[in-house]
């Protein structure tokens, strides 16, 4: 349960803001000025303090430095009357959350309250680095998981990036998460409370392109039979996401330039400069290094947005995430389809771990989604995954599968030199193994040296007893005809010397 401090000299409003609080489940303590409001937070741990601005002893401003310097985790909001707006603007450049005028309504006091809170719950995943952050105001759907340290770098340039406005060009491949990153940016930044406005430049025309960004006048082009706003006006004092920028046309990257250099832009139809405060962060999965060469994405647009990059792995190059979002995806689905999944059996995570995810997240997701529709127990089990993520583990088990018949390939001929072997062929003709003592450089073991030997007195071995006869040998030796004639070839064994 929060604990919140009530400051105000005005005991009615003082005490009929503790009910609303202590209504809402808060444990409420309250002081009756500054000074007093001190003494308490110096004595004890307080997540939030609601307090006003004009007070005897000492007034809120001042309180609120002294409460800073002894606790900086302390939430503090301010309750000021209107004449005092200029106090409370102060307040919060001294590190107050925010303001709220007089008079003020339980609803909104909860709500700023509740916000607060969660700001300050993503500001401490930041700080301590946690792997999880949370974006916007809604569900666990929006966690940011990653516990790699790749993500763990993606998080802390998250966290620095939320402290300016320089525009941020997020790149990686398709569903690694840009958008996720473009959100969490924009949530943990001064911001949050305006609008995170996303346009995909790559599913819009390129003749409406235009429009939809900066807006048109009544009559602009056939159809402009109203005047509208664009993406930039609409976020004004936020944040807009451009996702797939290296979409755009050469014409839409210059009046972009303009954006980002000038901050101002002219509606389609219109002669009137509009200027604008919107933060932008782009996005792409384009190669901009190759478009600049090709001359198809200017140079000087690139290196604007990419004044602070954001770089996503692939999923593939951080698999430690793998389980992690597993289990994420596993209680989300719980919450949507209300279930009771467990988690997944180690089997399954093993296949999912070596599944190469060409979609990454998104794919990861839908996966955990199709087990929920496939699985009928309580765990994912390996058999309710899609046949999809086996394709991955055929390599997987094709490689331990190699590497296990050379362990015997070792063993077997440590063991032909040891006993001098001599083996009897179908043929009734006696064959033998030749290895050698010497394995390697100066008699010692190397496997890919004794492997080669092997082989190649395999393959004579057996073209002896089946005559040369290529097809035959490769059948009763259990060798694909390609395979030998390839082995043949590597060790210039001539198979008509055994006819
Ligand atoms: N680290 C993460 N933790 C949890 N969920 C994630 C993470 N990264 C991505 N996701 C989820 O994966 C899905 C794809 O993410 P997003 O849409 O941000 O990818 P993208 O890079 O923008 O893809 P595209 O290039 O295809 O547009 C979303 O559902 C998102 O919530
Ligand atoms: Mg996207």
């Amino acid at each position: 349960m929060h604990k919140v401090l009530v400051v105000d000299d005005d005991k009615v409003l003082q005490q009929s803001v503790k009910q609303a609080l202590e209504y809402h489940h808060f444990v409420v303590d309250v002081a009756d000025n500054g000074k007093e409001a001190v003494t308490k937070v110096y004595g004890q741990k307080y997540d939030l303090v609601v307090m006003d601005v004009n007070m005897p002893e000492m007034d809120g401003i001042q309180a609120l430095t002294e409460i800073k310097k002894h606790d900086p985790s302390v939430i503090v909001l301010i309750l000021t009357a209107y004449s005092n707006v200029t106090d409370a603007v102060k307040a919060v450049k001294e590190g107050a959350y925010n303001y709220l005028e007089k008079p003020i309504t339980s609803e909104n006091l909860v709500a700023l309250i509740k916000r607060a809170l969660k700001a300050r719950s993503m500001v401490e995943t930041l700080t301590f680095s946690s792997p999880t952050l949370s974006i916007g105001e809604t569900s666990s759907k929006d966690k940011f998981v990653g516990e790699s340290n790749a993500m763990k770098k993606v998080f802390d340039v998250i966290s620095k990036l939320a402290k300016v406005t320089t525009p941020v060009l997020i790149r990686g491949e398709s569903g690694t998460g840009k958008e996720l990153v473009a959100k969490a940016i924009h949530y943990n930044s001064p911001r949050k409370d305006e609008k995170f406005v996303t346009i995909n430049c790559g599913a819009i025309s390129e003749n409406l392109i235009e429009s939809e960004l900066f807006g048109h006048e009544k009559g602009a082009f056939t159809g402009a039979d109203q005047r509208k706003i664009g993406k930039f006006q609409f976020a004004e004092g936020g944040t807009i996401f451009l996702d797939e920028i290296g979409d755009i046309s050469a014409a839409m990257q210059v009046k972009l330039l303009r954006v980002l250099q000038e901050k101002t832009f002219m509606p389609v139809g219109s002669n009137r400069e509009i200027k604008v405060d919107v933060r932008i962060i782009a996005a792409s999965h384009k190669p901009f290094e190759e478009m600049i060469k090709e001359g198809t994405f200017r140079e000087d647009l690139f290196y604007r947005l990419n004044v602070l990059p954001v770089y996503l792995p692939p999923l593939r190059e951080r698999k430690t995430d793998i389980p992690h979002l597993v289990n994420h995806y596993i209680n989300y689905f719980n919450s949507v389809h209300n279930l009771k999944v467990t988690g997944a059996e180690p089997e399954a995570l093993e296949v999912l771990t070596n599944y190469s995810w060409p979609g990454n997240i998104r794919e990861l997701r839908n996966i955990i989604e199709h087990c929920f529709i496939m699985e009928s127990s309580d765990m994912i089990h390996a058999n309710s995954l899609p046949s999809i993520v086996f394709k991955d583990q055929k390599k997987a088990e094709v490689k331990d599968q190699v590497a296990t018949d050379s362990v015997i390939d070792l063993a077997d001929i440590q063991n032909s030199v040891l006993d001098a072997p001599t083996q009897k062929g179908s043929s009734g003709n006696e064959v033998q193994f030749s290895f050698g003592a010497k394995l390697g450089e100066g008699g010692k073991l190397d496997f890919a040296f004794a492997k080669d030997l092997f082989e190649k007195e395999f393959i004579v071995q057996a073209l002896k007893i089946n005559k040369g006869r290529i097809n035959q040998t490769a059948l009763n030796a259990n060798i694909p005809k390609k395979t030998l004639l390839r082995k043949i070839e590597k060790y210039e064994i001539n198979p008509k010397d055994y006819y």
